[in-house]
């Protein structure tokens, strides 16, 4: 019994384990070809995580749980009026949901996990103008980008980053490849002159940050930053960069962002100190700015160091549970081994109590019982 409305806590750690070993079991099944019970254990580890509230609010809500981020995209949402909204990376839906109870256009999105799949599935039902779909993003944005006239405005929330294969360059190519209309959002990303804002970074040349736009988006696009500073921010405060071509003039319109060309914000994160004196900052803006930078610097070895000991613990992790699954069939091998002789023992005694019914020779009887005894300790 349980006083009062109290309910024995179930830890969300312990759920997540338990989703996480079922869904890697679910993925070495469907290599093997069990395609039948793979996709009942994906389902069984959906469910349990969807039976999780607090794993299914992890970040804080949409957008991270960021008001302000929030508050931007609406704002975008109404200046741009754009003509479907495309965001890669659902995972549970919860962003995705908020974009389609704040716009009334179609919302496309695409999950590669079938465990993220199943459980946006779950919540994006009910959601008439929501179309999930179940790829990898760039095969997604390549059908979604011919689906619309290339004059059409379309928001696009970049947002399929956490692992080393990091699909953005690829992303940003296809969607300016045809549509210079384009209004882009990258969740993750580092606000050069706010790094206090939290940005995702993959090891050399995979940090979401400027060098990773050189060469990916037109020569003539502008870059937006979030007006507000990330100590106004709620949630996991996330940075993010908004990228715009021919759209450019529409989003300069939104007071919740800043813009530049690639070329200034470059220079301004290399150079606070002359950037600084170009926007007459003050001497406390200018010492802020320094400080910023210098926290940059620091922050980027830390974390470049730590997604590198991750990857090898995933990897060992690997390499222990194809090791533990080596033992697990030679164990049985051995107890398969040990049933076989037994038998074997038995059937011995079986015809050695034949051999004395025989009525031979006592000293005949006496050696094959001797042979027998030491034949069955050889495999006992
Ligand atoms: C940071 S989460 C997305 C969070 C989500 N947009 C939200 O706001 O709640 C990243 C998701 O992208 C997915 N993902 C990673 N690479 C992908 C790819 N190449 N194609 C599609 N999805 C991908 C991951 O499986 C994961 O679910």
């Amino acid at each position: 019994m349980y006083e009062h409305d109290e309910k024995p806590m179930v830890d969300d750690q312990l759920i997540s384990n338990a989703s996480q070993s079922l869904n890697s079991l679910a993925k070495a099944l469907s290599k093997t070809g069990d395609a039948e019970t793979a996709e009942r254990l994906f389902l069984q580890a959906a469910d349990l995580e969807l039976s999780s509230p607090g794993l299914q609010n992890c970040w804080g809500g949409p957008f991270n749980g960021q008001k302000g981020r929030q508050t931007l995209v609406a704002d975008l949402l109404h200046i741009l009026n754009p003509a479907a909204v495309v965001e890669t990376g659902t995972f549970r839906g919860i962003t995705t949901k908020w974009l389609a109870e704040n716009y009334s256009g179609p919302v496309l999105t695409c999950e590669k996990e079938t465990l993220y799949y199943l459980q946006a599935k779950t919540r994006l039902d009910p959601l008439d103008n929501v179309n999930l779909h179940f790829e990898d993003s760039r095969v997604f944005l390549r059908e979604i980008v011919q689906k619309f006239p290339v004059r059409a405005i379309l928001m696009f929330y970049l947002d399929a980053h956490w692992e080393l294969d990091l699909p953005l360059k690829e992303e940003l190519q296809i969607i300016f490849a045809s549509h210079r209309n384009a209004v882009v959002l990258i969740d993750d990303f580092r606000v050069p002159d706010d790094c206090r804002y939290g940005w995702d970074n993959y090891g050399p040349g995979k940090s979401l940050d400027l060098t990773l736009l050189d060469g990916a988006i037109p020569s003539d696009s502008r870059i937006f930053f979030p007006s507000m500073r990330a100590t106004e921010e709620t949630g996991a405060v996330r940075g993010c960069c908004v990228i715009a071509c021919d759209a450019a003039a529409k989003v300069t319109k939104s007071k919740f962002l800043r813009g530049d060309s690639l070329k200034e914000w470059t220079r301004w994160a290399a150079e606070p100190q002359a950037c600084a004196e170009k926007k007459n900052c003050t001497d406390d803006e200018q010492r802020h700015l320094n400080e910023e930078h210098d926290l940059a610097q620091k922050n980027e070895a830390p974390a470049y160091d730590l997604e590198r000991r991750l990857q090898e613990a995933q990897d060992l992790a690997a390499k222990n549970e194809a090791w533990a699954r080596d033992v697990e069939r030679r164990l049985q091998e051995a107890r398969d081994l040990a049933a076989k002789n037994e038998a074997w023992a038995r059937d011995m005694e079986g015809r050695l109590q034949e051999a004395q019914g025989l009525n031979l020779e006592q000293s005949v009887v006496g050696r094959i019982a001797q042979r027998l005894r030491e034949a069955c300790s050889l495999w006992r």
